[in-house]
């Protein structure tokens, strides 16, 4: 594609004959945000230090406009990579610790002085040229880490887990502040986290990985709203996934009763995984309900209650912002337009 700056091409990658990437293939646009999400294991960072050149695939290429980087050390290639574990130079102060690589090119001091300071600026730390990095609180440290990144204009910037260190109140703070940072500059980020609520504050475009095989790629919308299997929909919003049974168009069958639901083309008879989110069941009088349940517990989670609802055959969590006392006997309905039907699929599971 002619205004892909990366494409992955069925990357491959074992380590110890245990494969850890099984055919990754990606395109990624100038100026895009994507965000690599998924467990820990399923191979985010693997793919990141490809494309970063700190690893080789096993099989698979990477192209950076068009031309194969494969063989192109990590120094030669126009990307640059903020790490979890950012370690800044604790003998320098912050205007040294960004202006370390443009010493290393040898740019002319008053032009460092001024890149250093335009830096600064966009991440929010103007005055702080002589602190000491010590000083500096984590969130402080690790705009200066990403100071330091951005200061030599790379093309694309690898984030890895760069906010995992922080707390909650500063990681939302840090989301907010880098995806305006990447709109400023125009850099392409390819950011990794294992953090959904991350991903979807953030990206343009998310990539869910699982075992190392891509499961689905989209808009922050596309993937909460058109989830195209159930690992998706379970590891982007807690859904109830429920074995079920598709008798025929519209018809599925579950917890031991038909419903009915407006997914067709899956044929008669087929075994399927039913996924209805927490925020869909609504809870109803015992007799009102098309299941019934008992209320295993209760969590106020700031905004709704989480409710655990256990019917004969399943239990279901229900988010609700009525509470209702555990053991009590409760209906749930949901409306066929909630029903979600999708394939079983072996590498989707686990
Ligand atoms: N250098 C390595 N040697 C052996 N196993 C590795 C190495 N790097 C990663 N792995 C394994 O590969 C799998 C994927 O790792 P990784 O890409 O770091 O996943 P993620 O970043 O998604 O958590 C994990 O099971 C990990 O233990
Ligand atoms: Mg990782």
């Amino acid at each position: 594609m002619a205004d892909s700056l990366i494409e992955l091409h069925d990357l491959k990658k074992e380590f110890d004959g245990t494969p850890v990437l099984r055919g990754i293939s990606l395109d990624i646009k100038s100026r895009e945000f994507v965000t690599l999400l998924g467990p820990s294991g399923c191979g985010k960072t693997t793919t990141l230090r490809i494309i970063g050149g700190f690893e080789q695939p096993d099989s698979g290429d990477v192209l950076f406009e068009g031309r194969r980087l494969n063989d192109v050390p990590p120094y030669r290639r126009e990307i640059n990579t903020v790490f979890q574990r950012y370690a800044l130079f604790p003998h320098l102060n912050v205007a040294e610790n960004i202006a370390f690589g443009l010493h290393i090119k040898k740019m002319n001091p008053a032009e460092i002085k001024l890149k250093t300071r335009e830096m600064l600026s966009l991440v929010g730390l103007s005055g702080f040229e002589a602190r000491d990095v010590t000083s500096l609180s984590g969130g402080q440290q690790q705009r200066v880490a990403i100071a330091r990144a951005l200061v030599c204009e790379p093309r694309v910037l690898l984030l890895d887990e760069p906010l995992g260190a922080l707390d909650l109140k500063l990681r939302k703070d840090m989301q907010i502040e880098l995806k305006r940072i990447q709109q400023r500059t125009g850099i392409t980020f390819i950011y990794v986290t294992h953090d959904q609520e991350e991903a979807l504050t953030m990206s343009d475009r998310i990539v869910v990985m699982n075992h190392g095989v891509i499961q689905q790629v989209g808009s922050p919308t596309d993937i909460y709203n058109e989830p195209e299997n159930a690992f998706v929909a379970d590891f982007i919003g807690e859904s109830n996934i429920i074995d079920g049974v598709m008798l025929e168009d519209r018809k599925v069958e579950f917890c031991d009763r038909e419903f009915e639901c407006v997914d067709s083309g899956f044929g008669h008879n087929t075994p399927v995984d039913v996924v209805i989110r927490p925020e869909d069941l609504r809870l109803v009088y015992a007799g009102d309900g098309l299941l019934q349940g008992v209320v295993e517990s209760i969590v106020f989670k700031g905004v709704h209650y989480e409710m655990m609802v256990r019917t004969e055959h399943f239990t279901f969590t229900v988010h609700s912002t009525m509470a209702e006392p555990v053991g009590k006997t409760v209906g749930l309905t949901v409306i066929p337009f909630d029903i979600h039907i999708m394939h079983r699929s072996a590498e989707a599971q686990a």
